[in-house]
């Protein structure tokens, strides 16, 4: 038998899958780790748990699936996407990885767009300066922490430091690196220009490939840490979005997905780049050679949730432990015991302030409209239907952008829980649709290994092969519009209370 193992690097822990040549799920494994938020809108983890969650989860997947190692005939990575992880000369991190959700660098956003130009940066990088992304990040160290940065002789993305422990490669591919803001978008190379530009060396850069390229092999340490066996070819992967979008067959045009894991992402695939001109939604290449993709990103989707289970559902939490269920299905529970449109009740979620559509890091959470009838119920759902509204916004946003949309396809944690998918249909007035695998980035990557590694023709090929449409929501067309009052007024408290947030931010 012939198996591909995906591991997806994400912000709450590390999950690693292998699979069969037909996309079957044979055994999983998660690893966790924590986010440190030193001040309000920072964000910063540990490559060291990255690092541990990894060999772990794969020594436990070999070990729980009693296969030969020989067997795995290749690796994928995904990851989140724009961290910047600083290595010394000697591969030794620097400082922790300052993170995509982070928003400390506004001021190097500035100096960004004043030394390569507005039009220049969007035609080259196609995408204006943003706090999420790694260059900024990078002249953030510069800036602020110059003893930290002089030591600095290579910048890697998250899944690319895994990378470097499992094959000792610096290598990068053209889907995560687009997220960096360094890279010519167009021709998918690094910009001499913007380096150049920013004055940055390129040296400190890892060698560019195609996300289905093989990219290195598994070194004789990390096999001996992993139980993986020495010289298995290790792809190029993809960033965490375009590795679930081939996890969910977005590889030709009018299928688009909408996506709630940490961050909410609606992603649309483009054989041509083709670019937001107020740069509200991100333009980066696509894991499939020659082709480019288009998303929305919403910061505080999967989060915002998952803040308030942690901070507010402690009794849910232990009711599940003791049911031996997820206490996400509870929170459903408790969320269908009240309406659409939560009694009036409307959450803003931009607990990290917000990209797409306001690219706004000052932006903050709201709960608009407590009354004393409100319940949990309420908070819950409210909760819920302010994460699809803000995938609405990015969803109108993309619908203007030329792209032809067929089908809309519902993926990551929040995909799995059939009230968010019907809110997702009722709120878009669209059917949603989910497909086989629920794997998404894992299985991207895991598809990307198989078509490097010769299993597969084209990654287009192995998606046919391997992906198939599991079921279908109807939109309710009069929920559709008891929501649209709703998420008109969404966006006007955002309008409202805009300069209210950048007076807090000075606070
Ligand atoms: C995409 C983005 C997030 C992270 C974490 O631009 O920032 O999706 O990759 O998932």
């Amino acid at each position: 038998m012939q198996y591909l193992l995906g591991i997806d690097i994400g912000t709450s822990g590390t999950k690693t899958v292998l699979f069969d040549t037909m996309g079957n799920t044979i055994v999983s494994d998660l690893g966790e780790y924590p986010m440190y938020q030193p001040h309000s809108g920072w964000a910063e983890q540990d490559p060291e748990d990255w690092w541990r969650a990894v060999h772990t989860t794969i020594n436990n997947v070999i070990l729980k699936s009693g296969i030969a190692s020989s067997d795995i005939k290749g690796i994928g990575l995904s990851g989140q996407m724009h961290g910047a992880v600083l290595l010394d000369r000697d591969n030794r991190v620097l400082r922790k990885a300052i993170i995509w959700c982070d928003q400390r660098t506004s001021t190097e956003c500035e100096q960004i767009t004043s030394l390569v130009g507005k039009d220049r940066l969007i035609s080259i990088t196609a995408n204006p300066a943003l706090t999420g992304f790694t260059a900024s990040k990078i002249l953030w160290v510069r800036n602020n922490e110059p003893e930290v940065f002089e030591k600095v002789r290579k910048v890697l993305l998250p899944k690319d430091y895994i990378r470097l422990m499992l094959t000792g490669e610096f290598a990068t591919e053209v889907s995560d690196a687009s997220g960096m803001q360094l890279m010519d978008i167009p021709a998918r190379k690094w910009s001499g220009e913007v380096l150049e530009k920013l004055q940055l060396d390129k040296e400190m850069l890892a060698e560019m490939y195609e996300s289905q390229e093989i990219s290195g092999r598994i070194s004789s340490r990390a096999a001996g840490l992993t139980g993986l066996k020495e010289g298995t070819p290790v792809a190029g992967g993809a960033g965490d979005q375009a590795a679930g979008a081939v996890g969910n067959g977005i590889v030709k045009s009018g299928v688009i997905s909408s996506t709630i894991g940490t961050s909410g992402v609606v992603f649309a695939y483009m054989d041509k780049v083709s670019i937001d001109p107020k740069g509200r939604v991100h333009t980066f290449c696509h894991a499939v050679p020659n082709t480019w993709h288009i998303m929305g990103v919403t910061q505080g989707a999967g989060l915002s949730l998952k803040w308030y289970r942690d901070n507010f559902c402690i009794e849910e939490k232990r009711t599940a432990e003791l049911m031996g269920i997820d206490p996400y299905v509870l929170m459903d529970r408790e969320a269908e015991k009240t309406i659409a449109g939560s009694e009036g009740l409307i959450y803003l979620p931009y607990l990290m302030g917000e990209r797409t559509p306001h690219l706004d890091p000052n932006a903050r959470g709201v709960f608009f409209g407590i009354s004393a009838r409100h319940e949990k119920p309420a908070f819950i759902r409210a909760i819920m239907e302010g994460v699809v509204f803000s995938l609405k916004d990015c969803l109108e946003i993309i619908k203007k952008m030329d792209v032809g949309i067929t089908e809309v396809r519902a993926s990551g944690g929040g995909g799995r829980s059939p009230l968010w998918r019907q809110m997702q249909a009722d709120v878009f007035g669209t059917e949603i649709t989910t497909v086989n695998s629920s794997e998404g980035p894992a299985l991207g990557a895991a598809i990307l290994a198989g078509v490097g590694a010769g299993i597969y023709g084209s990654v287009a090929q192995a998606c046919d092969a391997v992906i198939s449409v599991k079921s279908r929501q109807a939109a309710n067309m009069e929920l559709n519009s008891i929501y649209g009052k709703y998420y008109k007024l969404y966006g006007s408290i955002y309008r409202s209370l805009k300069a209210d947030f950048a007076e807090l931010s000075k606070l």
